[in-house]
């Protein structure tokens, strides 16, 4: 049994961390072996203007014994955004020392791409975002408040322990994938930090003499993804760059709704989280077209995480077949299904999948 702790967030959030569910527990029907406690949170900016607190003080540790957390998004017109994401999303990264936040940018057959000409073998990469330190570290001051000097600091926290330690992570990756890295920095601007970055980063990949290494500037590699994508197989970044990097790989795997990804703690001590890329959307909230794939993606992301990666692969597979089909998208994708239709797509392209030879499936 595994218990999975939900927060579905503000916005959209719950309209998407419903089908993920509901695939979960699909799964759970169908294969003796998994079962699921879903164990719900209702923490977010509601409970910010009923409580005055995003998520409970002892919050983390009402979450700290679940095996995984399923999160939607948070963000609400009605309270500043720094309130909103730090007291809660940055609270579970930091707190449960989340170091790894693993993004795919694939671009899925038939899907369109604003990039012309591009198919699914040039946009195939995964990026490694640094989830700890970096601009969102959360150390600065304001100074002179309230006067016509006043400045703001915001202080980038780059360690060597937490650089070389998701940089490590990304090579274990890449070695286990044969696939090369690309380190993106910003060395020739940023003398301590980018240096610090850089110069780790070249230690480490001296010892993967097997795996193949490329060092961008982050301006560069903002035009190389729009150019040339297919340069990009994995990619380890800070965790503003990445944050950048990876809406831009939204956007040319055919918009936000699709992407996904999974804040992880490596070592176990904590839960990881399992999350879509996007925010919670208040623009189309309650309108029954937001697009579920960016979270049960990311549900397939936890099924790898708990050690059930033939049901990760066979989610994907599933998502491939929900979007190429027109008849099946939301209007993001220039559909007009609905976020009920595509979940219960989904469903039905898995039970499809399991009745399908194995093999057959891979297509
Ligand atoms: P957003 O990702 O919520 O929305 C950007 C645009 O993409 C909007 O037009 C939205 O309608 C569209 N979109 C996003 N997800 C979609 C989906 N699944 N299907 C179809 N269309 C989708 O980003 P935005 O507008 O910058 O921020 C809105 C709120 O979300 C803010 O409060 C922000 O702080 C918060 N936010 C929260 C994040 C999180 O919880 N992880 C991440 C990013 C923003
Ligand atoms: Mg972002």
């Amino acid at each position: 049994m595994k218990r999975i702790a939900v927060i579905p967030g503000d916005g959209v959030g719950p309209e998407v961390v419903r089908e993920s569910v509901n695939v979960l527990a699909y799964i759970a029907e169908q294969d003796p072996s998994i079962s699921f406690a879903f164990d719900y949170f209702p923490w977010g900016t509601d409970h910010y203007l009923r409580t005055g607190e995003m998520m409970p003080q002892d919050g983390l540790d009402a979450l700290r014994h679940h095996d995984a957390i399923l999160f939607g998004a948070v963000g609400s017109p009605r309270v500043k955004d720094h309130i909103t994401l730090r007291n809660l999303l940055f609270r579970i990264r930091l707190g449960f020392d989340q170091y790894v936040n693993l993004r795919p940018i694939r671009l899925l057959p038939g899907v369109p791409t604003p990039l012309g000409g591009a198919t699914s073998r040039d946009i195939d990469m995964i990026f490694v975002r640094e989830g700890t330190e970096g601009e969102y570290a959360g150390a600065g001051d304001f100074l002179f408040p309230g006067t016509s000097r006043e400045t703001a600091l915001q202080t980038a926290v780059f360690s060597r322990l937490g650089t070389e330690r998701v940089i490590r992570w990304t090579f274990e990756l890449a070695r286990r994938e044969g696939r090369s890295v690309t380190s993106v920095s910003k060395g020739n601007a940023l003398q301590y930090s980018g240096v610090l970055w850089d110069r780790v980063f070249d230690e480490v990949a001296a010892e993967y003499p097997d795996v193949a290494t490329r060092r961008l500037l982050v301006d560069a590699a903002a035009m190389f993804m729009v150019r040339e994508p297919r340069r990009f197989e994995i990619v380890v970044a800070s965790n503003l760059y990445a944050d950048i990097l990876t809406d831009l790989g939204a956007g040319i795997m055919g918009g936000m709704g699709l992407a996904a990804s999974a804040s992880l703690n490596p070592e176990r001590r904590f839960p990881s989280t399992f999350e879509p890329i996007h925010g919670s959307a208040p623009d189309i909230k309650g309108a029954g077209r937001v697009n579920p794939i960016g979270s049960i993606w990311s549900a397939a992301l936890m099924l790898d995480h708990l050690g059930y990666p033939q049901w990760g692969r066979r989610v994907v597979q599933a998502i491939e077949r929900t979007v190429a089909s027109p008849r099946t998208r939301t209007a993001d994708l220039g559909g007009t299904a609905s976020t009920g239709a595509v979940g219960e797509a989904v469903v039905t392209a898995l039970a499809e999948l399991a009745a399908e030879p194995e093999g057959a499936a891979a297509s």
